[in-house]
């Protein structure tokens, strides 16, 4: 069986929309090591003037505690989901205490933002000496109608990109499901996440995702997302962007006719 490392996952309870109590971060964990999973990084919400995360380490301690008492083999590792106007603001002393693992990533939250947004903010993150981890970009609209003006921030500020798993499935609609296949197949996507938030709709599943990277783009860039950047993000060591066949790689036509058609309704925070 695969071994997966989720890097982003509410399951720390009762501090953002995750899981409302133990016994539900629990369950988060066991469907998540059914699912091959063995490592969770817990990204807590931050949010201005409600949580700041930094009582993460104690949360994180408890929480460990309960896998233990309840015979759960999971590991965890601590980071944040951090707006841009956090990113944009905080101080670096401040971004560097939510980074991933306390390495050298950070991870971007995208609801309501822009290009310019991301690229102030990833601008000030590399001030800091970290790199950022831009969260699921397919599910906002401004990347759904530009996906290409996504790459060229990319290599220009130097930005990562993690996919939740779920919009590949289609959970978030036909869109987001698209936009997702159009990111993965032009290499602009890093890594992917669960981005959990329960054991419903949005549970800590990675294994059906890998399914679906294999058969779009081939095992060896499946690997490269999904195993191995995962790996590298704990480590804190460079990431790759996945080696993909020139026949994979959509034409523009095909993206124009993709993204020309409709204008996502359906992002979902
Ligand atoms: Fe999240």
């Amino acid at each position: 069986m695969l071994e997966f490392i989720d890097t982003h996952c509410h399951i720390i309870p009762g501090v953002d929309d995750g899981p409302p109590d133990m016994d539900t971060s629990l369950a988060m964990a066991r469907m998540a090591i059914a699912d091959g999973i063995t490592d969770i990084v817990a990204t807590p919400h931050i949010v201005e003037g409600y949580y700041d995360g930094s009582d993460r380490e104690q949360r994180i301690a408890q929480l460990r505690k309960s896998f233990t008492s309840a015979g759960i083999d999971l590991r965890l590792s601590a980071g944040a989901e951090v707006p841009m106007s956090t990113c944009m603001a905080g101080d670096k002393t401040f971004l560097k205490s939510l980074a991933i693992n306390g390495g050298r990533f950070l991870l971007m939250e995208t609801a309501g933002t822009s290009f310019d947004q991301v690229a102030q903010a990833a601008y000030r993150v590399r001030l800091c000496g970290l790199y950022p981890i831009l969260a699921h970009p397919e599910r906002t609209i401004f990347v759904q109608k530009r996906p290409n003006r996504l790459n060229e921030i990319m290599e220009h500020d130097q930005i990562y990109c993690q996919l939740t798993a779920a919009s590949i499935e289609g959970v978030f609609g036909k869109t987001i499901k698209k936009t997702s296949l159009f990111l993965a197949k032009s290499g602009m996507i890093h890594l992917v996440a669960s981005d959990a938030h329960s054991t419903g709709k949005r549970a800590p599943l990675l294994s059906n995702c890998y399914k679906i990277l294999c058969e779009e783009l081939g095992e060896t860039a499946a690997r490269t997302i999904m195993l191995q950047n995962p790996s590298r993000v704990l480590e804190s060591s460079k990431l790759e962007r996945p080696a993909l066949d020139a026949g994979d790689i959509p034409k523009r036509g095909h993206f124009l006719k993709l993204f020309q058609r409709k204008q996502s309704s359906d992002y979902t925070g």
